[in-house]
């Protein structure tokens, strides 16, 4: 189905981060997962294709499991793609990826309070990885026509560098992230950089309309350039009379539906579930789960005020409920993140001191990595999930559960994540609003069986029919639409211009003049939406 969509060209995914990484264990090597929804999502399309994906090492036998040529050699049982690393030298790495991405652009798009750090050597080097990545990308295409999907924040550079050296190229990016509005964008010194290397892009795609409204409005104030909201495009002048067209939609990403649900299902998975709950839900008890990167965009400590709150104001659900918190460690190398995660900690130490009764712990905080296999499970056992992120592109936590969980399981979920939008039928809560979610969590513990089946069969609905299979057909298809319009774009573009007198400064477009360009660009809609 996806190869229609191909047309017979290469597939190129170009992330930061390598859907599985070779790691010494003991006296052998194994492959692991990250804890990244991105890659997770991703990887059954790039299995469908047999495209190749590009990302950096990041395992301990990741040099030793790679060939000459970059490729990952043997392939590991089961991958039916080509995996190509790229190894950056481990100073660069540290102010690329702990620097400019995790410390800078990271909260810079999240409106979750943490201020970003702007750091001049970070700066280089997020421009020098990105060159590095650009290098081996236009090695890997070699000048033959094919579809490069790069993924996210950490190279927003790349389809700027990537144009002139793939003229045959089409090339597209998914931002996982939020865009902020112009006004928090604004404080970086680097944003027109960061901009113009997104314009190169022939497609730009974000979860959200909202997403993709502030990014226009941030490019309109900051760039001379052609925003065109009828056809969701950005034009911008390359000189000498040529312009590039970038088209800007909203795809929300989802999740592989089918295979969740059918392993989530299995008579192995529903004994692994009935176990977790025995152990930590001890039974009678409602089990509510969490499952996250240990990550202050989460909310995890939102979350702890209000479950403490809850027994405050509800203090008939105490013992009668067990919190689970599943939280991967994650970006251990920024300083912010290792801060939260000892406050984490003794929240929980904390709340656990304080309510902790004989035979009842309030919250069990897991701060490990668990396989997507087990997360499953764990949604099984779970009568609750609950997401409380402050700021979230989609957060796919919360559509896994609904593939994964059981039938008369409450999903309460954070208005401020992308998913808030379709997932209408989940509790909605506002984590930086304490009691109000407090009372969001003993409404969902509370709720009538029928409802809860209702609103889970309603949810189930919107995630099955818009998947992520639904989500990169999409993409592909607005690659496909894009290639048209740029055809007429040009045609007509030609027409209208003429060989005029062009603006000073390079702007080729006086503000409030017509924009002559055909076709128009597609949303993607939400499942029931
Ligand atoms: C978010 C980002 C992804 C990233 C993931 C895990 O979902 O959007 O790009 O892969 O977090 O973070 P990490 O820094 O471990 O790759």
């Amino acid at each position: 189905m996806l190869d229609a969509e191909l047309e017979g060209r290469r597939f190129i995914v170009v992330s930061n981060r390598q859907p599985f990484a070779h790691v010494h264990h003991k006296n052998s090597i194994r492959v692991e997962k990250p804890p990244s929804g991105l890659t997770l999502a991703l990887e059954p399309i790039v299995q469908a294709t047999g495209g190749t994906w590009i990302a950096a090492a990041s395992g301990s036998a990741d040099k030793e499991t790679t060939d000459a040529n970059g490729r990952v050699n043997p392939r590991p049982p089961g991958v039916d793609y080509d995996l190509r690393r790229i190894f950056l030298p481990p100073k660069l790495h540290e102010d690329f990826y702990t620097g400019f991405a995790n410390s800078t652009l990271w909260p810079l798009c999240h409106i979750a309070y943490h201020q970003p750090r702007f750091e001049e050597r970070w700066w280089r080097a997020y421009e020098q990885a990105n060159k590095i990545f650009a290098d081996v990308v236009a090695d890997e295409v070699n000048g033959q026509p094919a579809i490069i999907f790069i993924q996210d924040f950490h190279l927003a550079l790349l389809p700027q560098l990537l144009r002139e050296r793939c003229p045959k190229a089409v090339v597209a990016q998914f931002w996982h992230i939020p865009w902020p509005n112009p006004e928090a964008f604004r404080i970086c010194p680097w944003r027109r950089e960061l901009l113009r290397g997104l314009l190169g892009n022939h497609l730009l795609g974000f979860h959200l309309p909202y997403h993709c409204n502030n990014f226009m409005d941030t490019v309109d104030r900051e760039l001379q350039v052609r925003v065109d909201h009828e056809t969701n495009a950005v034009v911008s002048s390359t000189g000498a009379g040529t312009h590039t067209r970038t088209m800007v939609a909203g795809f929300p990403m989802s999740v592989d539906y089918p295979r969740i649900q059918a392993s989530a299902n299995t008579s192995a998975a529903r004994r692994e579930a009935a176990k977790l709950r025995r152990q930590y839900g001890h039974g009678n008890r409602k089990l509510a789960i969490s499952v996250e990167r240990l990550d202050y965009s989460k909310g995890i400590l939102e979350r702890l005020h209000a479950i403490e709150r809850l027994f405050e104001r509800h203090p008939e659900w105490r013992e009668q409920v067990e919190f689970v918190h599943i939280a991967t460690p994650s970006r251990t190398t920024v300083r912010a993140y290792q801060d939260y995660a000892h406050a984490v900690e003794s929240a929980v130490a904390g709340i656990n001191g304080r309510l902790a009764t004989p035979g009842w712990t309030p919250v069990q905080a897991l701060h490990i990595y668990v396989e997507p296999e087990q997360v499953w499970n764990w949604y099984q056992a779970a009568d609750a999930v609950v997401v409380s992120s402050l700021h979230d592109g989609m957060n796919l936590v919360a559509k896994e559960f609904v593939a994964a969980g059981r039938d008369n399981a409450v999903l309460v979920l954070s208005e401020f994540t992308g998913a808030a939008r379709s997932l209408r039928e989940a509790v909605q809560i506002n984590p930086f609003a304490t009691d109000a979610f407090a009372d969001g969590l003993a409404r969902a513990l509370a709720m009538p069986e029928e409802e809860r089946r209702d609103r889970m069969r309603r949810l189930r609905w919107r995630v099955s029919h818009y998947d992520i299979g639904a989500w990169a057909r999409d993409l592909l298809r607005a690659i496909r639409q894009r290639e048209f319009d740029a055809q007429d774009f040009a045609i007509q573009s030609a027409i209208v211009s003429g060989p005029g007198p062009r603006q000073p400064g390079g702007a080729d477009f006086p503000r409030g003049g017509r924009l002559a360009c055909a076709g128009s660009a597609r949303t993607a809609d939400f499942a029931g939406d």
